[in-house]
């Protein structure tokens, strides 16, 4: 029996190891994905792994297609969930847990186990993943069974059985990092009505230390996913990096929020999500040009159910892959240039541009044109108006 690990090198997932072996009697491989999550996490993995017992550590990047076939997408519906949440964990989970199953393949494992709590929405992503991808899996989330409650528990059972403790010490935040956002909670967070600690923040600086000059950034957009940075094509790793970097520094795409978890509990977070606060400002900056009212009324509409759907884990459901392609299709002329401006944690949308636009200086100026007649304007509103006219007349008697 072998059983496929979502492995991190902290103690939470290193004490997993050797619990795993103890109560199933199973072969454990690490897996570990590099979603952007940073090299200090990525280092001397593979010494770790095996000094807890592993038989085997499996590292696979992931970021290339994470930013292609997960964010963007979400990109591209607009999706935010709860008014403020841009998903970054939300969209991590099913791409690490798609690549497990992928790993169980490769590997010859029965099943597949993750170190997430039985309170949260992590495990929801996870196995509803597996379920999608691999119903034969079985699947196993030590946090939901065994009687270790907390560090002090951890630290005592990784002793017994010789695992070597992670020397990093414990951040006192519960954190989740990804090339798309740092997600922070647990602590003097619990109370909603704690500021954050300015020392809390890792990806961006404060807005009020950012610097004093504005910096514009020029977002080059093919069919809603966005291409280039400053006119110069990069991959969708590399551009987000790079965003992720400029909006850092200025200061861009901190969220401080109460959420709904899946689970029903309310729960407080803190989110940075730079590069990606200033995309979602492009992407929907340019619809503005190229989406006609009744779309892109009806896009807004539906993406909140596509968020929803993210957020509880559910990206493999056909509904989430027919919405996909509804976006798709809509968004195909939604191509063109955005240019934005940085400036102490704001992003401000200073131009735009797009070969589809369905803009008409000709129609919309103040100057008179052709197109548009405005005495077409009178009936028109005399009809429209039709039912405010015969409502105030009733309770007018006349
Ligand atoms: N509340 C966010 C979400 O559900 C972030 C969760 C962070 N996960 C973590 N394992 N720290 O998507
Ligand atoms: C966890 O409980 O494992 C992290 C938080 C969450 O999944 O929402």
């Amino acid at each position: 029996k072998k059983v496929v690990l979502a492995y991190s090198g902290g103690l939470d997932t290193s004490v997993i190891v050797p619990w795993l072996r103890e109560n199933y009697g199973c072969d454990v491989v690490c897996f570990t994905a590099d979603v952007g999550q940073g090299d200090m996490e990525m280092e001397g993995l593979e010494r770790k792994a095996k000094a807890s017992g592993a038989c085997q550590l499996v590292v696979k990047d992931l970021k290339e297609e994470f930013v292609r076939d997960f964010i963007f997408p979400c990109l591209r519906a607009g999706a935010v969930y709860e008014r403020k949440y841009l998903l970054g964990t939300s969209m991590a989970r099913p791409v690490i847990a798609k690549a497990m199953v992928d790993v169980a393949k490769e590997v010859g494992a029965d099943a597949v186990a993750h170190g997430c709590t039985g309170k949260g929405n992590d495990q929801v992503r996870f196995e509803l993943t597996f379920f999608a991808l691999n119903p034969e899996l079985n699947v196993v989330a030590p946090w939901r069974e065994w009687d270790i409650k907390g560090r002090e528990d951890a630290i005592e059972y990784a002793k017994k059985h010789n695992v070597p403790v992670p020397v990093s010490k414990k951040s006192i935040y519960s954190r989740d990092r990804n090339l798309w956002h740092l997600s922070h909670e647990g602590d003097i967070l619990e109370d909603p009505a704690n500021e954050p600690k300015k020392e809390m923040y890792m990806m961006t600086v404060d807005p009020e230390d950012a610097p004093n000059q504005p910096e514009y950034v020029e977002i080059g957009i093919v069919a809603g996913i966005p291409v280039s940075l400053n006119g110069k094509d990069l991959s969708p790793a590399s551009l987000l990096s790079a965003l992720n970097e400029l909006g850092g520094q200025h200061g861009i795409g901190r969220v401080d929020m109460v959420e709904n978890r899946l689970v029903g509990m309310k729960s407080r977070g803190v989110y940075e999500t730079p590069g990606g606060t200033i995309l979602y400002a492009a992407v929907r900056e340019l619809e503005s040009l190229t989406l006609d009212r009744e779309t892109m009324q009806f896009k807004d509409t539906i993406a909140l159910k596509y968020a929803e759907l993210v957020y509880a884990g559910r990206w493999f459901d056909p509904l989430r892959e027919s919405m996909d392609a509804f976006m798709e299709n809509i968004t195909k002329t939604t191509t063109g240039s955005v240019t934005l401006k940085l400036y102490k944690g704001s992003v401000t949308v200073v131009s735009r541009r797009s070969p589809s636009s369905l803009y008409r200086e000709d129609i919309s100026s103040f100057e008179n044109g052709d197109i548009y007649n405005q005495a077409d304007a009178a009936g028109f509103i005399r009809l429209y108006g039709l039912p405010t006219r015969v409502r105030s007349m009733l309770e007018r008697g006349i």
